[in-house]
């Protein structure tokens, strides 16, 4: 792969964490860094308009820690998203990322998201409004195919033409969107996932980043995929099971990773939900992310009743959180 001179940032990358609306907001994002310095994150899909308009601390916050960090943004507003991309710029953003796969009929009205895959010129002058306005990638994330725009013609068409307009690194959900007919829980299970089609387009392409996702849920399939495409996204596996982001640096960068045992990233959570509260926020907006950390692991029970004790609750020392993960790895494995 060669890329430009503004897309060399994304070169060594191997493995991001999708963006997440609901769920990777900024306090799993701080959690998910504990848990490897090397992923790239994303933030949840923000509109354009919401930045313009609305509160931009709430929408454009994070810590610095997350970074490598994307901002996601929905929209096909040229001139919208190229006034996005200088906020994100001001705010310190790695990436910009535009949103070409949500299948909602709530965006598709805005039309945001999956809908702009059969409008690829449009696309294009957002891309190109966007390079204009930031120093940083402007990348797309996308689906494989919508309703009967399918083929891989027409993918490399999309693909080629946003190239054209300067776009050089693309995240491929490896399914298609129904955008009629399907929710977007079910566009996300029921179209079923074609790797080989995002194989085919790195194929194509060798020269432009193309990374895959879905369905991926292990180290050992992350390493196959990688031996196809640039780097892997990974969605719901990452927020449901967070420990598998502590394998990452070492198994696909070979660096020593920042924790051993689960218990080992309890200490700066708590320090962080202690700096949250100090600034007003309520600790089970943090504490909602961190249930996982125990996924399939014997006292991961006991670990989410003692996360929910927080929920409604303000006087509980976080302290028990720390103690709880401890004793659950004190015990040991059958
Ligand atoms: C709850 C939820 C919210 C999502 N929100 C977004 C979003 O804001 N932007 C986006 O591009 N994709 C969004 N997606 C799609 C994911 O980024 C990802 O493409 C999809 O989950 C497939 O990857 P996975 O099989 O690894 O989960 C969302 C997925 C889920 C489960």
């Amino acid at each position: 792969m060669k890329l430009p001179k503004r897309y060399e940032s994304l070169l060594g990358r191997k493995a991001s964490i999708a963006p997440m609306m609901e769920y990777t907001d900024r306090h799993f994002r701080f959690f998910a860094r504990c848990l490897s310095k090397r992923v790239s994150l994303y933030t949840e899909m923000v509109t354009a308009p919401a930045i313009l308009r609305g509160d931009k601390d709430r929408h454009l916050k994070y810590d610095s820690s997350e970074h490598p960090l994307a901002l996601q943004l929905g929209g096909s507003d040229p001139d919208e998203l190229g006034r996005c991309a200088k906020y994100a710029q001001e705010w310190g953003y790695d990436e910009l990322n535009l949103n070409v796969g949500c299948p909602s009929d709530r965006v598709q009205e805005g039309k945001i998201g999956a809908c702009l895959l059969k409008e690829a010129s449009l696309v294009g002058d957002c891309v190109q409004a966007m390079l204009e306005s930031c120093e940083m990638p402007v990348t797309i994330k996308t689906r494989i195919g919508v309703d009967d725009y399918d083929s891989l013609d027409e993918l490399l068409s999309f693909i080629d033409q946003n190239v054209q307009r300067g776009c050089h690194y693309f995240t491929l959900h490896a399914r298609k969107a129904w955008l009629q007919g399907l929710s977007p829980k079910e566009n996300r299970t029921i179209p079923p996932l074609d790797y080989e089609r995002v194989y085919q387009v790195k194929e194509h392409f060798p020269h432009i980043g193309i990374e895959l996702n879905g369905g991926v849920e292990r180290i050992e399939d992350m390493k196959k995929h990688l031996e196809k495409v640039d780097s892997i996204m990974l969605g719901r596996a990452a927020y449901e099971n967070p420990w598998l982001l502590s394998f990452l640096d070492e198994s696909l960068h070979g660096e020593s990773s920042n924790c051993s045992k689960r218990s080992d990233i309890v200490a700066p959570i708590t320090d962080y939900i202690k700096q949250e509260i100090a600034l007003g926020t309520p600790v089970h907006r943090i504490t909602r992310h961190l249930g996982g950390l125990f996924w399939g692991v014997p006292g991961a029970g006991k670990w989410r009743r003692c996360l929910a004790g927080f929920s409604g609750k303000t006087d509980l020392g976080v302290d028990i959180i720390a103690e709880t993960a401890c004793a659950i790895d004190d015990v040991p494995s059958a």
